[in-house]
């Protein structure tokens, strides 16, 4: 839905081609954070502003990455450090940013559905970089960018178990929508007042244990319990919650011996996940914070250049030996 329209608002709707296209070309740009000059020339010109009124580490720091690394401008801004520390609206906000022609506004909000307000209110790009717990679509698009690489087989032959605090999780919902719509199969885990039954509407299997959740799974993700959007106790203490869902060797050896164990961080070390499942063997939360950097790039790409249906990183000139400015070629 989004993407034809300028915008990603969330992966509910998005088609398998919309997402595999992404998957490919974000593929395709991993090398260019391997170059000596990680510098492309595609997004000459363009602006971004990253508007972020929740904080942040990976993504905001990826998204400018992001931009940076295909030219554009990049501006950062955070609430706290704007004049709506003073008292100004988001909207209001909003629509100041926009009159300073960004051609795109990548935005985190602590309110579901404020991606999608903005997207109402201003014309340019929006982007939805994680809006209270309704969805995270670029988390969950590097993701399965990072399952990719590392399963071979057909979607529909994957096993992943989601487990954690998915009733608050923006993660698990990205997740659910776009591993279902690609066609994998899904296990959701939590305790019964982390995980509602209507998470069943979306295809996935429901477990209430995560021994059983994992049980010959090829992928784990695992959540972290979000504090900030608990308004009332939903287990009795994080000692009980990690000694029944805190994943460590000893569950992980019930799954597939080459699973691979994902985290969207950040980590709370010996609640949700050990310390030696999160630094061991089997975890590639590394590599998905390294690919959330092409992931990024391809979709500011393809959002912001009209027609644009992906790129390669190896046909775009180094901007440090062009003479002219340079165009991508679109693939
Ligand atoms: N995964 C994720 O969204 O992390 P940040 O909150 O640090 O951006």
């Amino acid at each position: 839905m989004a993407l034809g329209n300028r915008h990603l608002l969330g992966l509910e709707g998005v088609s398998a081609q919309d997402i595999t296209v992404l998957l490919d070309t974000a593929e395709s740009l991993v090398e260019v954070s391997r170059r000596e000059v990680k510098k492309l020339p595609a997004l000459r010109g363009k602006t971004v502003v990253n508007f972020f009124v929740e904080n942040s580490t990976r993504t905001r720091t990826s998204f400018e990455i992001a931009a940076k690394r295909l030219s554009a401008d990049a501006i950062s801004i955070s609430s706290a450090a704007s004049s709506m520390a003073k008292g100004e609206t988001f909207e209001d906000t909003a629509r100041n940013l926009a009159a300073m022609s960004p051609d795109c506004i990548v935005v985190r909000h602590p309110a579901s559905g404020a991606a999608r307000f903005l997207a109402s209110v201003v014309d340019c790009s929006i982007i939805n970089a994680g809006d209270g717990s309704h969805e995270h679509p670029t988390q969950a698009l590097l993701d399965l960018l990072t399952i990719r690489q590392r399963k071979k087989c057909a979607w529909k032959d994957l096993v992943v178990a989601i487990v954690g605090d998915i009733v608050h999780s923006r993660v698990a919902r990205s997740n659910l929508f776009g591993l279902r719509t690609l066609g994998a199969n899904v296990r959701l885990a939590g305790p019964p007042t982390l995980l509602p039954e209507q998470f069943r509407q979306f295809g996935a299997e429901l477990y209430y244990d995560i021994g059983s959740a994992v049980e010959g799974a090829d992928v784990i993700m695992m959540l972290r319990i979000q504090h900030e959007r608990m308004a009332s106790n939903f287990f009795p203490t994080l000692n009980e919650y990690a000694r029944y869902f805190c994943l460590n060797a000893e569950k992980v050896a019930r799954a597939k011996p080459d699973v691979i164990i994902l985290h969207p961080g950040p980590i709370n070390r010996g609640i949700e996940i050990s310390s030696e499942v999160a630094d061991g063997p089997y975890s590639v939360i590394m590599s998905q914070v390294a690919n959330g950097v092409a992931l990024r790039m391809a979709l500011l790409y393809q959002l912001i250049i009209p027609g644009a249906d992906g790129i390669r990183g190896s046909e775009l000139i180094e901007p440090a030996v062009t003479a002219a400015p340079a165009r991508a070629k679109v693939a």
